[in-house]
């Protein structure tokens, strides 16, 4: 059946699984927005020809890094007006532990935490799609593990064990994760479900993350990867029951499911603590580094002069003259440079700056709070320094607040347009 203006966003759609996932569904009238990190290979007409059509739309992002899946994610919000399908699908499988910029072991970053941080952002984007379904490829690795410590899969300390090491335990989490949220994501209308896609010749399986088994029988044992794609597909839409791991088709027990709540409750702390402010805190750390209040001085005529006048700098970063001058009267903003008839003049690192107190003025904070911010030594690492530590974690704490506050009145106002009723409580 040919589909007709229904969306499926696909991670890791560049490449094994994912690409004949992405040519499969485009060739049965999806669009796609692919959410990868590397280029389409070259010579795929399919491809080629959808990209053309803008049928396949790219969104790049590094999903190891949340700055990076942060502006894909944002770029998703303000060009897709919806999405009816979820596959996430990329993956790492490494021969050893390495970490995300974040700090954690990286299969747990992006093989479990970041398909729940994803579905998180787009849930509103799939309400307003008619399939309202996430598929998370997972993998039946998980069917050999005996264990399940989740402090250790996010701070390893054992020896590392290729396929049923840290790869399975992310997929494990993936899997119980995908179960445990199922009940609330249904009453929204939403189904997920994780899947294994069988064995399939891909970059993965002939990778170092791989046992020399594995490498062993590949050749011999292992499907196309269109054959996994088609397992997708079929998880898809040719099963109604939500939560579940399929594995060869079929519904299957996933181990170790006392975990779910623990995993899950984990999962929802980092992306409230710290995906979701991330943002915030990054804007002070930058604020912090940029500015130096001992370093400002009157800056004259020199070598590098910027490039925006008071008015232009002020069109561009949306600070009203008065307010550029203000903050520089009180030490907010370093004195500008100078032209030599006098006139002020500004450059990008100002720009910045501005663009970063704007920022915290959103956030609540009074000019005196940044000043005082940006009065501490910046040389040393923040948590050598209480007060700095203390002011972002109360700031922190004001955020968690606003963004409940904010959560509260966007479920009123779904509940009043759901509901079809007025706004009042009574005529
Ligand atoms: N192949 C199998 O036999 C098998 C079996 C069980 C489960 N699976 C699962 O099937 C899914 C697809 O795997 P595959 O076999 O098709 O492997 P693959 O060809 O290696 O594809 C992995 C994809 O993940 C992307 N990726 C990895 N790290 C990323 C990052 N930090 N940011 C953004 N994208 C990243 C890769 O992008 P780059 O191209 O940029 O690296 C690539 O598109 C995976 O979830 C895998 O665990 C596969």
């Amino acid at each position: 059946m040919k589909e007709h203006n229904k969306v499926v966003l696909i991670t890791g759609a560049n490449s094994g699984i994912g690409l004949e996932l992405t040519k499969n569904l485009l060739l049965r009238g999806w669009e796609v927005a692919a959410l990868i990190r590397s280029d389409f290979p070259n010579e795929q007409p399919i491809i080629i020809d959808a990209l053309k059509k803008n049928h396949l739309r790219v969104y790049k992002a590094d999903l190891a890094d949340f700055s990076s899946l942060r502006n894909a994610l944002d770029q998703i919000k303000k060009s897709e007006a919806k999405i009816d399908l979820l596959f996430n699908n990329a993956e790492v499988s490494f021969a050893e532990y390495k970490y995300s910029k974040q700090g954690r072991e990286i299969h747990f970053e992006v093989n479990t935490l970041v398909p729940f941080i994803i579905t998180m952002e787009l849930k509103e984007l799939l309400l307003k799609g008619q399939d309202k379904t996430i598929i998370n490829t997972s993998s039946n690795s998980l069917l050999f593990l005996k264990q399940f410590d989740l402090n250790t899969i996010i701070n390893p300390k054992t020896p590392f064990k290729k396929l049923i090491g840290p790869y399975a335990n992310s997929k494990l989490a993936l899997s119980l994760w995908t179960n445990g949220i199922a009940p609330e994501l249904s009453s929204e209308g939403i189904k997920i479900r994780s899947v294994c896609p069988g064995p399939n010749k891909t970059r993965l399986t002939k990778g170092k993350g791989m046992p020399s088994y594995i490498l062993l029988i590949r050749n011999l044992m292992f499907t196309p990867p269109s054959k996994g794609a088609s397992r997708l597909y079929d998880a898809a839409f040719n099963n109604e029951i939500t939560g579940i791991f399929i594995n060869k088709g079929k519904e299957t027990a996933i181990k170790l499911s006392g975990h779910k709540e623990e995993v899950l409750n984990r999962l929802y702390d980092i992306y409230k603590n710290e995906f979701l402010v991330y943002f915030y805190l990054n804007s002070i750390y930058k604020l912090h580094s940029v500015l130096n209040i001992n370093e400002m001085k009157i800056k004259t005529v020199g070598d590098d002069l910027g490039t925006y006048s008071i008015k232009q700098i002020s069109e561009k970063t949306g600070l009203t003259e008065d307010a550029i001058r203000y903050y520089e009267k009180i030490g907010l903003l370093p004195y500008a440079k100078r032209k030599q008839n006098g006139h002020r003049i500004y450059g990008d690192e100002d720009k910045e700056l501005m663009e970063l107190i704007i920022c915290l003025k959103k956030t609540g904070m009074s000019l005196n709070e940044m000043k005082k911010i940006i009065k501490l030594p910046i040389k040393e690492n923040i948590n050598a320094i209480p007060e700095l530590k203390r002011t972002l974690l109360d700031y922190k704490e004001k955020i968690m607040i606003q963004i409940q506050d904010l959560q509260r009145i966007v479920a009123f106002i779904d509940d009043k347009l759901e509901s079809d009723s007025t706004l009042f409580r009574s005529k």
